[in-house]
């Protein structure tokens, strides 16, 4: 696997958009490119792909600019891009096998990304997952307010209705909380949802959402969302 489409690259480099670039930037954002018909997230639900990101987005995973030549990924967890992209269609898409290197697919995926940054190599990026969940100070529920537009809005849809979510999946935040009391004795509310946030579908309950490192929701923004939402 490890020889993964770097001979298609090394070809490709330097002559602009290929054909199966092209491809691959509109699987990026297709979320059928997972066969599940309970998957609505796509690559770009969770990924920027610019050198500086929007500043009125938090995503859960990095930005992909330069990812191809990082040296590992994941935090050094993976290293092999294509595993790295495979756990998140797993993961997260609900496809029901890794993605295999023969696959088209993978290919143009891989040639979208290697646009992506032209850069000969990239330093690997910080990926900080939280282990421990303590409790948070509250901050300013006016921050709080951008950061929920920021990171939740576009699955979890307005906050108290929903309106506009992505997945009825995704529940009606932060009313789903109303049980924690009952299923979590003894924990308050407001720490069952930053363990959550913080470890995603990773967390005893499991689903499908992505866990928010520390690079990509601070403590304070954590602690001002939280107080927005009144946990
Ligand atoms: C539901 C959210 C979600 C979806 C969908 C998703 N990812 Fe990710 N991805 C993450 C998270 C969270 C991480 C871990 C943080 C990080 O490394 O970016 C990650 C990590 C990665 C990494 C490692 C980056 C690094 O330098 O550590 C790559 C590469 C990647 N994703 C590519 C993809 C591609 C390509 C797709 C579409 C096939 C995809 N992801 C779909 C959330 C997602
Ligand atoms: C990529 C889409 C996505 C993003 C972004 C996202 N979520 Fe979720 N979230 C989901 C889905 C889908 C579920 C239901 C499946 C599961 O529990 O994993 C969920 C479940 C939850 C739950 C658990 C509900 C329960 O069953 O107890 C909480 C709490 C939550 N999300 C909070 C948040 C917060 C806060 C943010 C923003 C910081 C956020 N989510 C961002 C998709 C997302």
């Amino acid at each position: 696997m490890k020889g993964w489409a770097w001979g298609v690259a090394l070809l490709v480099a330097g002559c602009g958009p290929t054909p199966a670039a092209e491809y691959g930037e509109e699987l990026f954002s297709d979320p059928k490119l997972s066969q599940s018909q309970y998957n609505t997230f796509s690559c770009a639900t969770c990924h920027a792909t610019t050198a500086t990101p929007p500043a009125d987005k938090l995503y859960t995973g990095l930005s992909l600019h330069g990812v191809a030549s990082r040296p590992h990924w994941w935090g050094g967890y993976e290293t092999n891009l294509l595993d790295a992209v495979s756990f998140c269609y797993t993961a997260f898409m609900r496809g029901t096998a890794p993605l295999a290197p023969e696959d088209p697919r993978s290919r143009a995926l891989y040639e979208y990304l290697a646009s992506l940054g032209p850069d000969a190599s990239t330093p690997a990026q910080p990926f900080t997952l939280v282990k421990d969940i303590d409790d948070v100070p509250r901050g300013g529920s006016a921050r709080g307010a951008d950061v929920y537009r920021a990171a939740c809005q576009e699955c979890h849809g307005a906050a108290h209705t929903g309106k506009g979510r992505l997945t009825p999946l995704a529940p009606v935040l932060p009313e789903v909380s109303q049980e924690y009391g009952e299923l979590f004795p003894g924990v308050s509310p407001g720490v069952v949802f930053i363990e959550k946030v913080r470890h995603g579908r990773f967390f005893g309950v499991g689903g499908n959402m992505p866990p928010y490192s520390q690079e990509a929701l601070s403590d304070q923004d954590l602690g001002a969302l939280l107080a927005f939402l009144g946990l």
